[in-house]
């Protein structure tokens, strides 16, 4: 394999893809006759030299961009009707959402409220809301600098409301980047923690999505590459990076995103609370819950665990060795392995648990989840009881 060199993919929608398409960007932009981008991005990566020399790339090709961050760690409403309000006082033609997760999602949420009248959360999947969708939305395109949420490819963006903090998910098929520059140069310098966490989150991603209850085989087979690249990948792009190592994590988390079409489950509607009312890093709460959502899903997913052990050639084939695998993964990555060593008060366990079977994701795990079981699946995630 070459990781020199770009390529072109057209699944989910056009990508393209390896170290360098940063300079594409701005040449593609004006040939769509577009002259000002809204540059969507957070409030750390715009402090960043990467921002500055991003930027330049952009502009030489004569776009003129704008910038807009003022978005929190976990999105909320507020700051999309900012975004909304940034697109429309500086006149952008364009929207380029820039950065990780949160960036992505705030971009794509101006995106479609930028021609939309609508309160933002009428559009919220949950409700239907997709069916208000109708009508053009701005120029869009996305360009990771993380490899973890692969939101550059998605159709989908998770809010938070400004009080209650509850997330809440707008979907629509327009709201899928016109094209993704997927560039793994931009991620060589992210830091340890912020390649663990993030990675974690792409590993889960494809894990939950092979393991989600329906019938996919696509997504499936994407899947299983998406694990097997971070399998080869995920702790050498966090210990001692190199482009072949950031190239298959930004791979792999493309490929999550593809794969969870199908549908997520327990570890993600596990995690989501823990953002929700610990405002812990999303990735981060996918790597210590992962472990504990295996283990949940043991008596109805045992052939898919047993079948992912010999993908991975991990000797013996068996939950336990899947979630040994998982746990050495994270000790590796020097990430915590319960909810203890994050820190996290276990006299919230009430509320964990109530959001918890409130999120959507779990309606696609392979077995039903109760209240109780989530009780349980928290203690366990607590006291590091697999
Ligand atoms: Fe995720």
């Amino acid at each position: 394999m070459n990781f020199e060199q770009r390529y072109t993919y057209n699944y989910p929608c056009p990508i393209r893809f390896g170290p360098g398409v940063i300079d594409e960007v701005g040449p593609h932009l004006r040939e769509q006759g577009l002259k000002r981008a809204l540059i969507v991005t957070d409030p750390g990566f715009i402090k960043l030299p990467l921002y500055e020399s991003i930027i330049s790339e952009l502009t030489k090709s004569g776009l003129t961009c704008l910038s807009f961050s003022d978005i929190d760690k976990n999105p909320v409403k507020k700051n999309v009707l900012a975004g909304v309000s940034s697109f429309h006082d500086q006149k952008a033609d364009c929207i380029v959402g820039l950065g990780g997760g949160a960036s992505m999602d705030v971009a794509r949420a101006v995106a479609l409220k930028a021609y939309h009248e609508r309160d933002l959360f009428d559009f919220d999947d949950a409700l239907g809301g997709d069916k208000y969708v109708t009508n053009e939305v701005p120029y869009f395109i996305t360009i990771p600098t993380t490899s973890g949420t692969g939101s550059e490819v998605g159709r989908s963006t998770v809010i938070s409301e400004d009080e209650s903090h509850q997330k809440r998910v707008l979907f629509s098929p327009r709201l899928m980047a016109k094209i993704v520059f997927a560039d793994p140069a931009l991620t060589m310098e992210l830091p340890k923690s912020v390649t663990a966490a993030t990675g974690m989150d792409a590993l889960t991603h494809n894990i939950e999505a092979y393991l989600s209850k329906g019938f996919s085989p696509l997504c499936d087979g994407v899947a299983i590459e998406g694990i097997k690249l971070v399998h080869e990948s995920l702790i050498k792009a966090a210990t001692n990076p190199c482009l072949e190592s950031r190239s298959k994590m930004q791979m792999a988390a493309l490929m999550g995103a593809t794969s969870f079409q199908k549908g997520l489950g327990v570890v993600h509607s596990t995690a989501h609370p823990l953002s929700t009312v610990f405002d812990t890093h999303h990735g981060l709460a996918n790597a210590v819950m992962l472990p504990y959502g295996v283990k949940f899903n043991e008596e109805v997913s045992k052939e898919r665990i047993e079948f992912l052990c010999r993908v991975l050639d991990l000797g013996e084939t068996s939950t336990k060795s899947f979630i040994d695998w998982i746990i050495d993964l994270n000790k590796s990555l020097g990430l915590p392995l319960n909810l203890t060593e994050l820190g996290v008060d276990p006299s919230k366990m009430d509320s964990l648990c109530d959001l918890a079977l409130k999120d959507v994701c779990h309606l696609c795990n392979p077995r039903e989840v109760s209240l109780s079981d989530f009780k349980n699946i928290y203690t366990n995630a607590f006291e590091g009881t697999l």
